[in-house]
């Protein structure tokens, strides 16, 4: 069993994330939740993680996280998950609440089970930068993370050099890649592999519904027309890469790399350079998925919600 803190900004992709940790509860248990600013800001990424931990009947409690980078200015992806941050769906009234204090929920839970948990940031990685620095103890009692985040062999789909949440802050992403814990990293390379299609969403349509079904396909009707719209192409599954390899990680292939971030330069200001692939480096950089596999497990997922 894979026990996780999953930190996320719903955020359309990280709607999905959830839902497929949930789904696949038989292998991975999830801890905590954080919310954290990134796709748009806390008070609206906290409403939209309450809103799918209440329909996705998840007890896990639920926690804030940043309210902004640790040096740059906040930016956001309105543009994509809009004004809301996940635009599309209507929830009912909700009776969640904010359970406390992301960032100590993460560093007793870490730090008191050495060796056990993973943490997924599905998000700008600022709560996970915080919690290296805070305690020392932290990095070395995790037993790997796992996000999503950065690009090695192409460009960004914020700047044509960086990916939203290593763009939204450098520098915690920097801290992160260099703390010496086992990264894994699903970037751009990986994740638009896994672009959406008709034939997806016609597919779960046809699947008996659970509470999530009409979120899911009130959410990706605007998010496949934002994307449409600002990148030209279906949207992709970017944040539940992280999940799927948790619960199979024979869908993606992967390189052995050190990562670094650039933070001084204006043009490739959050880039993900990664070292020469020599056998060695921290970070797992996840460069091949399995299309077949992954939307077989997304399928198994969707189909075992409550
Ligand atoms: C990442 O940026 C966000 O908009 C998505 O939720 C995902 O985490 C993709 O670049
Ligand atoms: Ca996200």
């Amino acid at each position: 069993m894979e026990r996780i803190i999953i930190d996320c900004d719903p955020g359309h992709d990280d709607a999905v994330a959830l839902a497929m940790a949930r789904g696949l509860s038989d292998k991975i248990k999830v801890e905590a939740i954080i919310a954290t600013y990134g796709n748009q800001s806390i008070d609206k990424t906290l409403t939209n993680t309450l809103n799918l931990a209440q329909a996705l009947k998840y007890d896990a409690p639920v926690y804030t996280g940043s309210l902004r980078p640790l040096i740059r200015e906040r930016v956001a992806a309105g543009y994509i998950h809009g004004e809301n941050g996940l635009a599309g769906p209507v929830f009912p009234p909700c009776t969640r609440y904010c359970n406390g204090n992301g960032i100590t929920t993460a560093l007793d839970l870490v730090i008191n089970n050495p060796g056990e948990i993973t943490f997924v940031s599905v998000g700008p990685f600022t709560d996970l930068a915080v919690c290296i620095k805070a305690d020392p103890r932290f990095a070395k009692s995790l037993k790997r993370i796992v996000v999503m985040g950065g690009a090695i062999n192409r460009s960004g789909n914020v700047t044509p050099s960086a990916e939203f949440n290593v763009y939204a802050d450098p520098e915690a992403a920097q801290i992160v890649f260099n703390s010496g814990v086992d990264v894994v990293m699903f970037g751009l390379d990986v994740t638009l592999q896994l672009t959406l299609s008709d034939e997806i969403i016609e597919n779960v349509k046809k699947m008996p519904a659970t509470s999530y079904t009409p979120i899911f396909l009130a959410a990706m009707e605007c998010y496949v027309a934002a994307c449409k719209e600002y990148v030209h192409d279906y949207p992709s599954m970017h944040d539940p890469c992280t999940i799927a390899y948790l619960a199979d990680p024979s869908i993606f292939e992967f390189e052995r790399r050190s990562v670094q971030v650039d933070c001084k330069s204006e043009l490739n200001y959050g880039r993900t350079v990664a070292a020469f692939p020599n056998g060695e480096g921290n970070v797992l950089v996840g460069v091949k998925a399995y299309k077949e596999k992954f939307w077989s497990l997304f399928y198994e997922a969707l189909s075992r919600l409550p």
